[in-house]
């Protein structure tokens, strides 16, 4: 036990930082936590009445503690060395160039965030692995720590975050457990172990509290993502053979999750899983299998991703085909931009690749989205599309025709209005409550609404005599003949 107030500091001010420092501030009164960032605006943000990120409850958390036990900071190297605990959490974003390109995670963020704790290091730290990293990159992180030796001890722990955005606060207030992984083997591991423990045990019961060797809680991570990922693609494997055979795809995931050992969560078909996590994590097991000389398990967990690719090609090609073959020049509006509900993150959201796909089939697109700006939709649909599966290639679009053929609009009702088809791709609660008989009222016929993630009463929207499509769901008439035709 440290006597003074145990100082923590949190490397990266992000989606995962930022959130559980708040928390661990609101929890622990006698803890002080520092949250630091290169980036000047982001710390700026935390600091403002505007946070930088969106997720709900989150602005009351860092009300209560901000000047108090809770400080955001770009002095990265003075905090770190005054912390006893040190929590990195950068980017590692997956690779684009060099060996294991797009699939390999990047760690240069990491590695320098270690290599500057070693050098303003003057006493004994505890660093945390907090950021999503492939297995046995603690080990190399320990070899950067110790490496400069000085007589200074460090401990390094892994434990990864199992938040989902949307629901960051409840998710860290209330976990289905913590992962604590670190040197098991040695007296200075335990007790590092220990010392993180007993900070979560100020509000986690202590039997979720999980304590393994660092390996297992870093592949955890990547193992738990990708087990709930696969669920998706399941299940929008599924929703294509519904809509080929007439099933309907909520009756079968419901019948299917009502076995217990199956369970009910995670089973909604979609337009595809987004998020910053599930492709990246799958990513850098499929490397990790390969490396290990395991193309056989590298390629089952591959068919995960591509069958997430399918399913916005799918969508794409739905769409197409069921408005005569050709979309060039009509109206498309587009609700929802951000990967799930309830956050402004767009990083890899399947928004991305079907608006792109719209474009190259020369529509018009009108985009609304209540939290994401739209300079951000801007530039992730003039960001070049790395091919995981084929590294080094990328699709061209035609920079001018995304400034041309995007407009963004400011709420639902004036994204529609005109519009050929309406193409809801993220199930914002909003969407489910919208006058629907104004907006059919406001569109040309044959009007056209493409759910992407089931939000929408079809037979309602029917009524009003909207064509509809709605994923894994038996199809109109009108949609099955123009599969037909295609
Ligand atoms: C995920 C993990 O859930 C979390 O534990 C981990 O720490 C980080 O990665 P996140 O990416 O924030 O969290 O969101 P999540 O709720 O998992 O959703 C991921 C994607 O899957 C979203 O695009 C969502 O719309 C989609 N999804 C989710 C479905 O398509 N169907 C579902 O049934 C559930
Ligand atoms: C299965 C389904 O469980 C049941 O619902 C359906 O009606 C018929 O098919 P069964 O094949 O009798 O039942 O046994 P089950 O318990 O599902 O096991 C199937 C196989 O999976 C066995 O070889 C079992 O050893 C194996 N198994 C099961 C595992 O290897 N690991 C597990 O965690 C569970
Ligand atoms: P995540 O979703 O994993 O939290 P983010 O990209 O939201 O990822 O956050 C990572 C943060 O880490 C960014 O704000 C970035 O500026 C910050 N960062 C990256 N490298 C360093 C570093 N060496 N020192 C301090 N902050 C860093």
């Amino acid at each position: 036990q440290l006597t003074t107030m145990v100082k923590i500091c949190c490397i990266g001010a992000g989606y995962v930082g930022g959130p559980t420092m708040a928390v661990i501030a609101l929890k622990c009164p006698s803890i002080n936590v520092a949250v630091v960032d290169i980036s000047v605006p982001r710390i700026t943000a935390w600091n403002s009445e505007t946070l930088p990120i969106y997720e709900p409850g989150l602005d009351e958390v860092v009300k209560k503690c901000r000047g108090k036990n809770l400080f955001f900071s770009n002095e990265v190297e003075k905090n770190v060395a005054e912390a006893d605990i040190v929590f990195v959490s950068v980017n590692t974003p997956t690779k684009t160039s060099g060996l294991g390109a797009g699939k390999a995670a990047d760690l240069t963020y990491w590695e320098s965030a270690a290599r500057m704790i070693a050098d303003v290091s003057k006493s004994s730290k505890i660093v945390v692995e907090k950021s999503t990293v492939p297995v046995k990159t603690a080990e190399a992180i320990e070899k950067i720590l110790t490496h400069n030796n000085k007589g200074i001890e460090f401990q390094i722990l892994s434990n990864p975050e199992f938040l989902a955005e949307g629901t960051a606060i409840t998710d860290l207030f209330n976990p289905d457990r913590v992962l604590i992984g670190g040197r098991e083997e040695t007296p200075g591991g335990l007790k590092a172990i220990q010392t993180l423990k007993d900070v979560y045990a100020h509000w986690v019961p202590e039997e979720r509290i999980l304590c393994t060797n660092l390996w297992s809680a870093e592949l955890s991570k990547l193992a738990a993502n990708a087990f709930l990922a696969q669920r998706i693609s399941s299940v929008n494997s599924m929703s294509a053979l519904c809509e080929a055979t007439g099933a309907n795809v909520s009756q079968v995931s419901y019948a299917v999750g009502k076995d217990s050992r199956i369970g009910p969560k995670f089973l909604n078909a979609s337009v595809g899983f987004g998020g910053s996590c599930f492709q990246k994590d799958i990513l850098n097991l499929v490397y990790i299998c390969e490396c290990n000389g395991l193309p056989e398990v590298a390629n089952y967990w591959k068919q995960v991703i591509k069958i997430n690719d399918y399913q916005k090609v799918r969508f794409v090609n739905r769409l197409v085909t069921s408005m005569f073959n050709t979309i060039s020049g009509k109206k498309i509006a587009i609700l929802g931009f951000s990967f799930k509900k309830d956050t402004g993150d767009t990083r890899e959201t399947p928004a991305i690749d079907v608006c792109r796909g719209l474009l190259s089939d020369r529509a018009q697109l009108i985009i609304y989205d209540p939290k994401v700006p739209k300079a951000q939709m801007m530039k992730d649909l003039s960001t070049p599309k790395f091919e995981w599966d084929q590294p080094g290639s990328t699709v061209p679009v035609a920079e001018d025709s995304i400034t041309k053929n995007v407009t963004v609009v400011h709420s639902a009702y004036e994204a529609t209005k005109d519009s050929h088809a309406i193409c809801i791709l993220t199930e914002w609660d909003e969407f489910k409550s919208l006058d629907y008989q104004k907006i059919y009222d406001n569109m040309p016929k044959p009007a056209y609404v493409f759910d992407g993630r089931n939000v929408v009463d079809v037979t309602k929207l029917r009524q009003i005599g909207f064509i509809v499509y709605s994923i894994g769901k038996p199809l109109d008439p009108w949609l099955k003949d123009m599969a037909a035709i295609a």
